[in-house]
């Protein structure tokens, strides 16, 4: 089952961010209703992160210049790339995407901040990092995907040292609804604070994120209406990815919260 999540979870993110640059009609509906006008230009994401949450997460991981931190889940990177240059922290992304990967090394370039991160192919249950090798972690948007999250939170603390802050965005699955689902349905989780205890984090803060229904609902609304201008931008086979996840999460109403929590590895 976790094996089976896992492929199409990167059968339709590869397609997905492999074809994204080329719509200009995404990135206009994604930057007018989920990014907003003050979220940096060149460090664009597909998630729901605003600017607030960007420094929020940068501050409660507590990083500055040489640390090393870990983006988990990182997508085309553009918020971990963002916290490197703000930061000088060394970034390394993970991701189960190859597109994903390979997007964000090119980002990197582009922002001249291939020296300060690298970024590596793997599942986050499984990140090939070395024990203790990151100062602090953070995931945006993405654990809600992950078909076995206590082993992804197990791994996160294993790659953090001791004392180590991981800052997380995710979605609170509804159990009744995601009943059934691949991917979603899989191992849902309702609350991570047991989770996070668990796998030997201590939970400091763990908030619902403003108005996070309305934006999601708005921004995946405008993405919906524009189907014939994705399907020529991105072609036919990626934008089916990307509306196939997002009509369904507007019918099933799939989450009962986002969430934005921080958590310290145990000494
Ligand atoms: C909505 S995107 C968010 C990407 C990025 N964090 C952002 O905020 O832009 C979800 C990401 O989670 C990644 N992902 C999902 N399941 C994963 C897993 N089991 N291991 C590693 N990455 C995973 C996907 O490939 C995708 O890049």
């Amino acid at each position: 089952m976790a094996e089976n999540d896992e492929q199409i979870v990167t059968a339709g993110y590869d397609l997905v961010f492999a074809a994204l640059p080329r719509s200009a009609t995404f990135a206009r509906a994604w930057r007018a209703h989920a990014l907003g006008d003050d979220f940096p230009d060149g460090f664009e994401h597909i998630s729901f992160v605003t600017l607030d949450e960007m420094r929020t997460i940068a501050r409660e991981m507590g990083i500055g210049a040489g640390d090393a931190f870990g983006d988990l889940a990182c997508g085309l990177g553009g918020i971990s790339l963002w916290i490197a240059r703000e930061t000088g922290a060394r970034l390394t992304g993970v991701d189960i995407s190859a597109s994903a990967v390979a997007g964000s090394r090119a980002r990197a370039e582009a922002q001249g901040l291939a020296g300060a991160a690298r970024f590596v192919h793997a599942p986050l249950a499984a990140t090939g990092l070395d024990s203790g090798a990151l100062d602090a972690g953070m995931s945006t948007d993405a654990l809600q995907y992950v078909p076995d999250k206590r082993a992804a939170l197990r791994e996160a603390a294993r790659v953090l040292r001791p004392g180590g802050r991981m800052v997380v965005t995710c979605f609170e699955a509804d159990a009744e609804r995601v009943a059934g689902l691949p991917v979603l349905g899989s191992d849902p989780a309702g609350d991570y604070r047991p989770l996070l205890d668990e796998a030997g984090f201590d939970v400091t803060s763990y908030e619902e994120t403003p108005a996070w229904r309305e934006r999601l609902t708005r921004t995946y609304q405008a993405v919906a209406d524009e189907r014939d201008a994705l399907a020529r931008e991105m072609g036919e086979a990626a934008c089916n990815a990307l509306l196939g996840e997002i009509v369904l999460t507007l019918q099933v109403r799939p989450y009962s919260g986002r969430v934005l929590f921080a958590a310290t590895k145990r000494e």
